[in-house]
């Protein structure tokens, strides 16, 4: 067994590291604090070739493996996490979604600038659009219908927290195309956002993830052309777990970035910070709290990296993502409260990153499925 990564990889790693400081750093508490989509920053990770890191470079892609992915989710959520969600539904939701399971046609028409980031020279990303009001872990409870009228469908609904909401140019939406077949009455569409009958609600105002921007999407009699269904007749439900499946891993890469963000912070903090006499880190209080935080931490990497690789070696990697998705989410909430308690009264203002941290890492336990959705794939996965 290697526990090592290639030149290649180690490369991604070091590029990513440099970009989050370089680049997401300056302004993340600014972004943060007006809720300011970070624009700038999403389009250099497109010219970096981070928006499509594992599609083919025939369509537009960087042709990375999911490892590199996970390696640049950690690297950039240490910074940043509010950009690094817009990156991880891009690449693993959008992108792979159209990838694995789009037309040729989708594939040149959609993934290739999806993948790129850009069409035209202006920023070009996409949404997917699962959940909805009274449909959130419950996914096959959802009401949006798409009728069949021969050449289209006509699409009605409300799709809820929906990330890339306003930014997206391509929604990926999951409607109910026969009530009665249940889960495979579900077909996933790909829709444009400039087309009529497509609206974006207002921003939510979140807890943490401030920069990204969260909307509802609705749908008012939207013409979507046949040939824009993805997959078979009823696909659309496998379509959504097994896309979510892959974005599992990405998110777990960035709760794990969250984690580890916040112990580096707490670590050289306890470096520096003086009390009764000695750095903090000379007491045992604090050492045994940064001995859990990195251990936590080392657990929670091998489990993203594990299930990275099973998906790059074509294995089934459902329960390792939700493994990884669980624990690292864990992780990231814990780590990043130690490191708030160890920064004392300074962790609990705005002006010291742990602070955003510990709200951001909220959202990993909660979206493309809560803690207990995870618990239940994987019971059902071992239990079967
Ligand atoms: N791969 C392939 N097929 C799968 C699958 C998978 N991973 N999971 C389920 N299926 C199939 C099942 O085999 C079954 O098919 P058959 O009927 O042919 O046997 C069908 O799908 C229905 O499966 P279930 O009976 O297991 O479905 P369920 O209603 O019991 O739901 C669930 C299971 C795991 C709770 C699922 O609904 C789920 O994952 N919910 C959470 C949804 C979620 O993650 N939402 C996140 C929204 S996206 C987001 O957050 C993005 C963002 O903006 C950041």
């Amino acid at each position: 067994m290697m526990f090592q990564l290639t030149e290649e990889q180690e490369a991604v790693r070091q590029a990513a590291r440099d970009f989050a400081q370089q680049e997401c750093l300056p302004g993340v508490i600014e972004r943060d604090e007006h809720q300011k989509f970070p624009k700038d920053q999403v389009a250099k990770l497109a010219d970096l070739g981070f928006m499509g890191m594992m599609v083919k470079p025939e369509y537009g892609g960087s042709g990375m493996d999911t490892v590199s992915y996970v390696l640049a989710m950690e690297e950039i959520s240490k910074i940043d996490a509010s950009t690094s969600v817009c990156m991880s539904v891009n690449n693993s939701l959008v992108c792979y979604g159209l990838q694995e399971y789009g037309t040729e046609q989708q594939k040149q028409q959609y993934l290739t600038p999806l993948a790129q980031g850009k069409k035209g020279g202006e920023l070009y990303i996409g949404a997917f659009l699962l959940s909805e009001p009274e449909a959130g872990s419950d996914a096959t409870s959802q009401r949006t219908t798409a009728i069949d009228m021969g050449d289209h469908y006509l699409l009605n609904g409300i799709k809820n927290w929906i990330t890339n909401g306003s930014s997206a140019s391509v929604y990926l939406v999951m409607a109910q195309t026969d009530v009665a077949k249940g889960s495979h009455g579900i077909n996933a569409f790909i829709v444009e956002k400039s087309w009529p009958g497509v609206s974006v609600g207002a921003k939510e105002n979140k807890m943490g993830i401030r920069g990204s921007d969260t909307h509802s999407i609705s749908f008012t009699d939207v013409k979507v052309p046949k040939e824009n269904r993805i997959g078979p007749d009823g696909f659309g439900f496998k379509f959504a777990m097994k896309t979510l499946a892959g974005g599992r891993i990405g998110i777990a890469a960035q709760a794990l970035g969250i984690a580890s963000g916040s112990y580096e912070l707490a670590l050289k903090y306890s470096k520096e910070r003086k009390a009764f006499g000695k750095e903090i880190m000379h007491h045992q209080a604090i050492q045994f709290k940064l001995a859990d935080m990195a251990t936590k931490i080392e657990a929670a990497r091998l489990l993203c990296l594990k299930a990275a690789w099973e998906k790059d070696n074509d294995l089934d990697y459902t329960l390792s993502s939700s493994m990884a998705k669980v624990y690292a989410s864990e992780a990231a909430m814990w780590c990043s409260t130690e490191a708030v308690q160890i920064h004392g009264g300074y962790g609990y203002v705005k002006e010291f990153h742990v602070e955003r941290m510990m709200r951001d890492a909220k959202i990993t336990q909660i979206y493309e499925g809560t803690s207990e959705v995870q618990r239940i794939v994987i019971s059902r996965s071992i239990l079967k």
